[in-house]
C-alpha cells in the first residue's frame, strides 16, 4: 500500500433539535453520520448569515476558530470541525447534555434552594483549571498562542449532568468586536461581566478573564452580579468604577478566606490581581480541600440532577426529526435537515 497522504471521506450532519437561539446564531444537536451506520451526537452552531456575510468578522472567526481547534481539555468544550455553507458558517463541537450556568442558576432560584459554597467554588475551580491551560497553551515551536477568552459570563458556562464544568465560546468574543450591527455599531459582549479594562477599551491579557472569572464566583456565592446596572452603560460604569463590596457582608457564609480570593480577583490594578489562573486555582482547590474530602464532579452531578429531574432522565428518542427553523440554506431530508458534507468547504 501507498504511504497514506489523504483521507477523503462524505459526511454529514443531521439536525435534531435546537438548543439555543442566541444573537450571533442558532446552537443545534445534531447527527453526525459516518460509514455503515456510524453516527455521533455533536452540538453545531450555525453563525448567522448576516454576521457570516461580514467579511472582517468571517475571517476573524475563522482565526480563532483554527486558534482554538486543539484546545483539548476536560473544562473546555471541544471544537470538532469548522466549515461554510452556502454563505452561511458553522462550528461542530462536542455536545454537552447540561444546561449553562445562566439556566442552573435560574432554576436554582424558582426552586428555592441555595447553592453550597464548596460547589460555587467547585464550579469556578474548574473554569480556572480550563483557562490554565487555554491561556497557557502554545503551538508547535513552544510559542505561546495568547489566548484570551474574553466573554466568560455564565452562558458559557456549561454544567453537563455527569457534573462536568465545561467553558465554551472560546475566541468567539474577539471576532465578535469585528461585528457590526445594522446601524454600524460594534456588537459587544455582556458588559457587566467585563473586567474594567475591557470595559475601557484598552487592551486585554488573561488577567482580564480572571476578573470575570471573579464575578461569576461572586454571583454564585451572592446570587447577585453588584456590576449589573440597569443598562449596559451603567453596568460598565459599575465594572470601572463600584467600591468592590467586603462580600461577607452580603453573603455571611463567605468566610474572609473566599473573600480574599474574591478580592484578589476583582482588583482593579493588575498588578495587584491574580497573575494566573494557575494562582487562582490553587487558592480556590485549597480552600474546598484543605479540610479533607471536598466536592466533587460526582457530587455536583447529583446536585444537578436534582435541580433539573425531569430534563437529565435519558430520553429513548429526543424529539428526534422534529421541525426545526433553520431558513433555507440547509437541504431539508425527511423532516430533519442535513448540512452535506459534499457542500461544505472546509477551511
Ligand atoms: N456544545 C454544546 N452543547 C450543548 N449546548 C450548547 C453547546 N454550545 C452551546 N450550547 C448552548 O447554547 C447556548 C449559547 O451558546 P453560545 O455558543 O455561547 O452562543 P452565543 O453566545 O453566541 O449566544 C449556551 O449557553 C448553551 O446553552
Ligand atoms: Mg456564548
Amino acid at each position: 500500500m501507498p504511504a497514506l497522504r489523504t483521507i477523503t471521506g462524505e459526511f454529514r450532519y443531521e439536525i435534531i433539535r435546537q438548543i439555543y437561539e442566541g444573537g450571533m446564531g442558532v446552537v443545534y444537536e445534531a447527527l453526525q453520520h459516518g460509514g455503515r451506520g456510524f453516527r455521533k451526537r455533536v452540538a453545531i452552531k450555525v453563525i448567522r448569515e448576516r454576521f457570516a456575510s461580514q467579511p472582517d468578522f468571517l475571517a476573524n472567526f475563522a482565526g480563532e476558530a483554527r486558534l482554538v481547534a486543539d484546545l483539548i481539555h476536560t473544562n473546555i468544550v471541544q471544537t470538532y470541525h469548522f466549515s461554510e455553507f452556502d454563505g452561511a458558517c458553522f462550528i461542530c463541537m462536542e455536545l454537552i447534555r447540561g444546561v449553562n450556568l445562566e439556566q442552573f442558576l435560574q432554576r436554582l432560584h424558582l426552586s428555592g434552594r441555595k447553592l453550597p459554597v464548596e460547589l460555587a467554588v467547585f464550579i469556578v475551580s474548574r473554569i480556572a483549571r480550563g483557562l490554565a491551560y487555554a491561556h497557557a497553551k502554545t503551538d508547535g515551536t513552544g510559542t505561546p498562542l495568547g489566548i484570551v477568552h474574553r466573554d466568560i459570563n455564565p452562558k458559557n458556562i456549561l454544567i453537563a449532568f455527569e457534573g462536568d464544568v465545561k467553558l465554551t465560546d472560546f475566541g468567539v468574543a474577539k471576532a465578535r468586536g469585528f461585528l457590526t450591527s445594522k446601524e454600524g455599531e460594534e456588537v459587544a459582549g455582556k458588559p457587566e461581566y467585563m473586567s474594567p479594562e475591557q470595559a475601557d477599551f484598552q487592551v486585554t491579557d488573561r488577567r482580564s478573564d480572571l476578573f470575570s472569572v471573579g464575578i461569576v464566583l461572586s454571583q454564585l456565592l451572592t446570587s447577585q452580579n453588584v456590576f449589573r446596572g440597569p443598562n449596559a452603560d451603567e453596568s460598565r460604569q459599575r465594572v470601572l468604577c463600584l467600591p468592590i463590596p467586603d462580600f461577607g457582608r452580603l453573603a455571611p457564609e463567605i468566610e474572609p478566606k473566599l473573600n480574599q480570593i474574591l478580592q484578589r480577583t476583582l482588583e482593579r490594578d493588575l498588578s495587584r490581581r491574580y497573575q494566573t489562573a494557575d494562582e487562582l486555582l490553587y487558592d480556590l482547590e485549597f480552600f474546598i480541600y484543605h479540610r479533607g474530602y471536598g466536592p466533587t464532579n460526582e457530587t455536583l452531578g447529583r446536585f444537578i440532577r436534582e435541580l433539573f429531574r425531569e430534563e437529565s432522565q435519558p430520553k429513548a428518542n429526543p424529539n428526534r426529526g422534529g421541525t426545526v427553523k433553520l431558513g433555507r440554506k440547509l437541504r431539508s431530508e425527511g423532516g430533519s435537515q442535513v448540512i452535506p458534507k459534499s457542500k461544505s468547504k472546509s477551511t
